[in-house]
């Protein structure tokens, strides 16, 4: 039976986890209980995005080695996965042996087939997001500010090629109705697929970067993070192994608005596509959670830490309240008055009193003995009845995502 597979993003190992880092796996985590809970058999991936520019100069700045830095880093991002009870079977760390080879594997294969060539890059690249940018990332004739310093390069550079799978590409968005859940965020991938699609570089030279994996076919390059890091949803699905079958394509990538385009819904496709594997079924896109009405985020300085509202009040808490107050694919604002009314409102007292008095009720007519399904007649049939059609409604809600309305 296939497995039904299902993944969060993988987060950058460059800081402490923050409440959008918790979000999305307690999200990840209640659909893959329910899917549990409907008999289906799951798995469920995490994990750790290692490589890179920023978590080279973090471990810079402390003057340790990177992977040093990582090990500690995913110790932090595991602990918060228990502390939430997330229930996830596989936690991939790009740093992994298994993970590496599977990258070195698929690059030679696209290599081999001419997907990959040689070429020079010339344009802008952005440090703080070790991203190459064109002048149509600028507004106003000015780069926006979440790029940082921009600088112009020249240099020799591996290509994968993208532009000849721009129309399979749009064709495959038309087929495919649910390939981007919620449906309105499918606009931004339409976009930006208006505009002829340049070739990605998948290179980043040694000398500029260290802390990558090694090109297999030129050993003066490390590859480029988002290309190593995507391939984690097929090295953690067991690939090479007989696995691999029961877990490919994956039913769901959960991942937030920002990491949408170009990432998920260009480069990933094609990747596959060319690659030669089955495209997954659907990117389930969360927005963000802000403060203040900005993007929480390390580098804001504003992030809130889960851990300490789960010391406050409780994982339970803390996972109903990230549920029902985020509507999918819209942001939210985090706010400790809105967690404190949640918490007294709908868990202390309608939650609460609802328990308090079932409990009471069995007490003084049941003596406290919750009835056997024997009691004839009836009241029993209407109440089976409301159970029943509860139980519809709320699979209903839970099938469409709308866990808001349905918590
Ligand atoms: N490493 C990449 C993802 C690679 S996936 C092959 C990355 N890492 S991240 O740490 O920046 O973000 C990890 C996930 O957390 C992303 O899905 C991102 O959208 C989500 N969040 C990060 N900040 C967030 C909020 N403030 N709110 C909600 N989720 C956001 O991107």
């Amino acid at each position: 039976m296939k497995n039904f597979y299902i993944t969060t993003a993988i987060d950058y190992a460059n800081g402490a986890p923050h409440l959008g880092h918790a979000y999305e796996k307690v999200l990840t985590d209640v659909i893959a209980r329910y899917r549990r809970l409907k008999g289906e058999s799951v798995r469920f991936q995490t994990g750790l995005d290692e490589h890179g520019q920023k978590v080279e100069q973090g471990a810079e700045a402390e003057g340790i080695e990177p992977q040093v830095r990582c090990d500690r880093i995913s110790e932090d991002f595991k602990g918060l996965c228990a502390r939430l009870k997330i229930t996830h079977d596989n936690f991939v760390r790009t740093t992994d042996e298994s993970h590496k080879k599977v990258v070195c594997e698929i690059l030679q294969k696209l290599f081999d087939n001419g997907d990959i060539y040689k070429g020079e890059y010339k344009g802008y690249y952005s440090q703080r997001q070790e991203q190459f940018l064109t002048l149509r990332d600028q507004e106003e004739g000015e780069w926006p500010a979440l790029y940082g310093e921009v600088i112009e390069i020249t240099e020799p550079a591996y290509f994968f090629k993208l532009k000849q799978h721009q129309d399979w590409l749009i064709q495959h968005l038309n087929d495919n109705d649910d390939f981007i859940f919620p449906k309105f965020r499918k606009n931004q991938v339409t976009e930006f697929l208006k505009e002829p699609l340049n070739d990605l570089c998948i290179s980043r030279p040694l000398e500029r970067l260290k802390w990558g994996i090694p090109l297999p076919f030129d050993e003066g390059f490390v590859t480029y993070v988002w290309f190593d890091a995507l391939l984690n949803y097929i090295s953690g699905a067991a690939y090479g192994t007989d696995e691999f079958e029961k877990n490919w394509p994956a039913d769901y990538h959960v991942i937030g608005k920002d990491i949408l385009v170009p990432p998920h819904s260009v480069y990933w496709p094609i990747m596959l596509k060319a690659a030669g594997f089955e495209l997954p079924k659907t990117l389930l896109v969360h927005g963000w959670w802000l403060q203040s009405g900005e993007k929480m985020s390390k580098s804001s300085g504003k992030a809130v830490n889960p851990l300490d509202l789960i010391d406050q009040y409780g994982v339970d808490a803390f996972r109903y309240y990230v549920i029902r107050e985020m509507k999918i694919g819209h942001d939210s604002n985090f706010s400790t008055e809105i967690f404190e009314t949640r918490y007294k409102s709908d868990l202390g007292n309608d939650l609460g009193n609802l328990v308090s008095r079932a409990v009471n009720m069995t007490a003084r007519y049941g003596a406290g003995i919750v009835p056997a399904e024997t009691i004839s007649g009836d009241p029993e049939k209407e109440v089976k009845e409301t159970w029943e059609n509860t139980i519809a409604e709320l699979g209903e809600l839970m099938d469409k995502f709308q866990y808001h309305i349905a918590l």
